[in-house]
């Protein structure tokens, strides 16, 4: 797909449901007595992965566009699927469906596309296997495909080395069947959606600093879900919005949760005119509505504590920084080559054939604002962010810019192209 320096983006936007809320909602209605009524659902490939997989362990899910229902089975009412469970592309659906798998009375075999079949399953084997859970890497190399058989779980405490929901919320979930209290502390808090999400469940979980402590569950109840719109799709037209001149955005209805806001205070860390509007609170996951005023950016360091929330940010906060001026040091973000693609060495490579001056480092990139980018021909690696992001550096470069494989954006925001030419 081809992409042409544009000029100001003006008007207002609606982004899609958070992809992460979406999953969870879909895996915790599942298990829950009564039905699940989700509404702004993600309709991205990823979710629908996670509605396959719990439709094929007998749940009865009707996705009727607008809305998700979500006729749940009880806590012990999976049944054994006839197939092997397909993840797709989607980490978030193998890591915690594993959670739950570890606890069925039954074996599951679990997979997903060529991305999901590299990327790392050790975090939680590692965990789940000390609760006493059965899994087996078919091919002996810590991946996907992975045979998970049911069996009695322990209460643990696990100190991870890694600040990953993924991880902290398949040893949560695991804990729902365990025999006692299981707790996870991890280096830094990552996103809480479980916690907010299985607390309104009923589950009996809580929070203390860096430790998320869950006791086992009898039952969880159906909820009404209103899922936010995603910040992590909304962070395109935020950038676009601040670094294209002359821009003026409105985006409606965005997830602010503090676990994941982190690029709303890189982007004003670096001088962003952002005005929040409308705040509201609906059980348990705050929104507002942004306005992004194009600004002149100046360059900022991004580490530590902040990393995990805004670690999906990370290659479009790399994109934005090539229009600050001086220098921006991204550290501590080794997690970036282990998500769809290892975006530490595309954003790196991508952005420097575009003119861009960026040093990649063992834990981040350091870049060097101020130079004009010029159109090229990107590899997105069938990323879905990397895709986004060197369309939205493609509105600020000269020339031509060639993305391949451009049609993943399907994975997280099938509409993206679309809204982000309307509001050229
Ligand atoms: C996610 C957690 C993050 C994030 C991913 C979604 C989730 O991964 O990158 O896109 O829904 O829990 P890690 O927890 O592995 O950092």
């Amino acid at each position: 797909m081809k992409f042409y320096k544009c000029g100001s983006l003006k008007g207002e936007i609606t982004i899609p449901g958070d992809k992460s809320i979406s999953h969870r909602s879909v895996m915790f209605g599942s298990l829950a007595k009564g039905t699940t009524e989700i509404h702004n659902f993600l309709q991205g490939a990823d979710c629908l992965s996670t509605i396959s997989c719990f439709r094929s362990m007998g749940v009865d899910i009707e996705n009727r566009g607008d809305k998700v229902l979500v006729h749940g089975q009880g806590i012990r009412g999976l049944k054994k699927p006839a197939c092997i469970l397909d993840c797709g592309n989607s980490g978030t659906t193998t890591r915690l469906i594993s959670g739950i798998l570890t606890a069925q009375d039954f074996t599951t075999t679990l997979t997903g596309d060529a991305s999901i079949q590299k990327r790392p399953m050790k975090r939680i084997t590692d965990p789940l296997s000390q609760m006493g859970a059965k899994i087996r890497c078919l091919n002996d190399n810590g991946c996907v495909p992975m045979e998970i058989t049911g069996s009695p779980l322990y209460g643990i405490h696990y100190s991870s080395p890694v600040a990953s929901a993924q991880v902290k919320s398949a040893i949560l979930l695991a804990g729902l069947y365990a025999d006692g209290e299981t707790s996870v502390t991890e280096p830094y808090v990552s996103r809480d959606h479980t916690e907010r999400m299985l607390s309104q469940f009923g589950a009996d979980i809580r929070t203390e600093g860096t430790t998320a402590h869950i006791c086992p569950a009898r039952e969880l109840y159906g909820q009404k879900i209103l899922v936010p719109g995603d910040i992590s799709s909304a962070a395109f037209f935020i950038a676009a919005g601040l670094i294209i001149p002359g821009s003026e955005l409105l985006i409606h209805n965005v997830g602010i949760n503090p676990t994941r806001s982190g690029i709303l205070k890189v982007c004003q860390a670096m001088g962003g005119n952002l005005t929040f509007l409308n705040e509201s609170y609906d059980k348990g996951e705050p929104t507002a509505d942004i306005l992004v005023k194009s600004s002149s950016l100046s360059g900022t360091t991004i580490k530590g504590a902040i990393i995990p929330t805004l670690i999906d940010e990370l290659p479009i906060i790399a994109a934005m920084a090539c229009f600050a001026d001086g220098e921006t040091v991204i550290r501590d973000a080794a997690e970036l080559k282990v998500k769809e693609s290892n975006r530490i060495d595309v954003m790196v490579r991508g952005l420097t054939t575009m003119g861009a001056n960026v040093q990649e480092t063992n834990d981040g990139m350091i870049i060097q604002g101020g130079k004009t980018l010029r159109g090229a021909v990107i590899d997105s690696k069938l990323d879905h962010r990397i895709a986004m992001t060197f369309a939205i550096a493609a509105c600020m470069a000269e020339g031509e810019t060639e993305i391949l494989g451009a049609e993943c954006v399907n994975i997280s925001y099938p509409e993206f192209y679309k809204d982000l030419e309307r509001l050229q």
